[in-house]
């Protein structure tokens, strides 16, 4: 455990590397300070021994220069010292973001599949911040208090030797109460906080999930489950402020015994001729300087815990190969024909649940093979599988003849058109956001697609029209509007392959039957996979495949499994007299 500890702190001190003159110039300033801190109470001493005690005013003024000296160039050594560290924690910040960030692009979707945005982000935000705090501030502690106790004992044992014996046997013990005493109180504000984050996570359940709560009637519930962890924080919090009140005056104590028994034995050396006045007071001068960071120095460790295990998660995020690797000489450059080909192809996302096995399916260039079938069958695995987010486990997926492992994955998707159900938009312009399908297109290309995709109309009445901020603070649009942009950034793209998997569920069936020429267009002369669960949106495709079990269960065009009379004339009679029920539903 201590190996491992050492070789994460070993490897944050690395990253300081590219800004290793802040580091240095930041260690040095600390060990400067702590050299003229115990340097001004040095002359302390000597202003009293030569200066006070003998009346000589000329030593007293010259010494007191002197230490006017000492602490103006403390002041400028404590600057730098500072400043050095906040750059320095800034600047690493900014690297292992930036490194983070970029190794998290590069993962697979099986990682995503496996870890919530909201870890992600607080391995990026939080995290790193307590990765850079160790390598500046809790450094910074560590290196004055170890040098302040150093140069304090120099000077002390200049002074008194036997006197710095002393003070050099009390300081372990003391070093050892106050540590023992902090560590106990960090635990208890340790429970404080992840009762906290406890009844913080409960309340963004509850609210997030309110009207289900609600309509679940679990209100009850939920209160008693709350109500037993504000309980619990309460008894923990409370613990925690009595050892913490109860925690100063007892290190008061100690010090106040510790600079009593200096005083006596001080006092008594001074009788004996050993020691001045000046000394005795220089000496509790550095007791002082000594015993601060003493009483700090659990809050550093316990800090330094807390920074080694924000890093041991950022480094093993970053240590975290893709599933997903391209080969060393994949091609980078896709462009295709647009045949498609599944091979003996099996493939799981959990151990011993195959989702696919044995899975075979040609799609010829230019054709649009829609699949339907009920949920959970595989339909979305397969289009996965073709934009290469997973690799099946056996077989072979062929574009055009090449396995799709032998581009690079960039090149690979580049000339894949994916549009989905749930689209996302990204915070920015609409123009912005359709312009994400083809980078540097121009306005007129941009107007066109979006006459082809039929969003035309509705861009051009919102407020801004081409300018309406959408995304995160932006405008809030439905879910069927956000599936207009998203396939006029498909339009305009104009990929070989089109894979819409489910891409217009959530549009109106007025307003489908409006973008269905556009959609057409789209489809024209290009290998397009359709998936969706309104049948009625694909009865013109070339070949419709239902899917179920992930196995090809029937497949030819409307006309033809319609009077096959199986499951495909199932579904569609099914979800005819559905939608004829809730017409006349809505006539009544
Ligand atoms: N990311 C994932 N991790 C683990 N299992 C998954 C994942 N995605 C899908 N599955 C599982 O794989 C199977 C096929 O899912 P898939 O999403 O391909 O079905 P689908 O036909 O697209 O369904 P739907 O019509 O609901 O979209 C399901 O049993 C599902 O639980
Ligand atoms: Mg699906």
């Amino acid at each position: 455990m201590k190996d491992k500890s050492t070789g994460i702190i070993i490897r944050i001190l690395k990253l300081t590397k590219p800004h290793w003159k802040l580091f240095a110039g930041f260690i040095i300033a600390i060990i400067f300070t702590a050299f003229l801190d115990s340097l001004g109470t040095y002359i302390t001493k000597l202003i009293i021994d030569e200066g006070i005690m003998v009346e000589n005013l000329e030593k007293v003024i010259y010494y007191c220069k002197l230490f006017g000296i000492t602490y103006l160039l403390n002041s400028i050594s404590f600057f730098t010292f500072i400043y050095c560290a906040g750059r320095l924690g800034e600047w690493m910040q900014f690297d292992l973001r930036e490194k983070l960030f970029n190794h998290i692009q590069e993962l697979s979707f099986s990682f995503f599949d496996r870890s919530s945005t909201g870890w992600l982000l607080s391995r990026i935000s939080s995290d790193t911040e307590k990765m850079a705090d160790l390598a500046t501030w809790m450094l910074l502690d560590s290196i004055w208090a170890f040098f302040n106790i150093i140069i304090s004992l120099i000077f002390m044992a200049i002074i008194n030797i036997k006197l710095a014996l002393i003070m050099a046997l009390i300081l372990p013990l003391l070093v050892l109460i106050a540590g023992k005493f902090k560590i106990h109180i960090l635990g208890e504000y340790r429970k404080v906080r992840s009762l906290n984050s406890k009844i913080t996570a409960a309340f963004s359940e509850s609210f997030s999930g309110v009207k289900i709560v609600k309509a679940l009637t679990r209100e009850k519930t939920n209160l008693r489950d709350f109500g037993g962890l504000t309980g619990e924080m309460y008894h923990t919090s409370y613990r925690a402020a009595w050892l913490s009140a109860f925690f100063l005056p007892a290190v008061q104590l100690i010090i106040t015994l510790a600079l009593g028994a200096i005083l006596w034995f001080g006092g008594w050396q001074i009788e004996l001729g050993f020691m001045t006045i000046g000394g005795l007071r220089a000496f509790i001068g550095f007791i002082t300087f000594m015993l601060w960071p003493i009483q700090d120095l659990a809050r550093v460790f316990s800090g330094m815990q807390q920074s080694i295990a924000a890093a041991e998660r950022v480094f093993g995020l970053l240590d975290t190969p893709s599933d997903i690797q391209d080969k060393f000489e994949a091609m980078e450059d896709a462009s295709y024909k647009g045949d498609i080909e599944f091979k003996n192809v099996s493939f799981s996302y959990k151990k011993d649940s195959p989702v696919l096995s044995n899975f075979n399916l040609s799609i010829k260039a230019g054709e649009t093979v829609a699949i339907v079938g009920p949920t959970g069958g595989g339909k979305t695995t397969i289009a996965s599988l073709i934009s290469r987010y997973y690799e099946p486990e056996e077989g072979q997926i062929l574009m055009d003849g090449v396995d799709n492992r032998d581009y690079t994955q960039k090149a690979l998707q580049s000339r894949i058109g994916v549009v989905l159900q749930k689209p996302h938009l990204f915070s920015g312009t609409i123009r912005e956001n359709i312009e994400y399908g083809k980078p540097g297109a121009s306005f007129d290309e941009i107007i066109n697609a979006a006459k082809t995709a039929n969003s035309y109309n509705m861009i051009t009445s919102l407020k801004n029209k081409w300018d309406e901020i959408v995304g995160e603070d932006g405008t809030m649009l439905s879910q069927g509007q956000k599936q207009l942009i998203s396939l006029t950034r498909a339009v305009l793209a104009s990929p070989d392959i089109l894979i819409m998997d489910e891409a217009t569920s959530a549009i109106d069936t007025l307003t489908e039957k409006d973008i269905q020429k556009g959609i057409e267009a789209l489809l024209e002369d290009r290998t397009s996979i359709i998936i969706a669960h309104r049948l009625s949106t694909i009865k013109d495709a070339d070949r419709i495949l239902v899917v179920e079990n992930g196995k090809i269960k029937e497949e030819g065009d409307h006309t033809k499994l319609l009077k096959n009379r199986g499951h495909y004339y199932e579904l569609y009679t099914s979800q005819f007299r559905r939608e004829r029920t809730a017409a006349i539903g809505l006539l009544e």
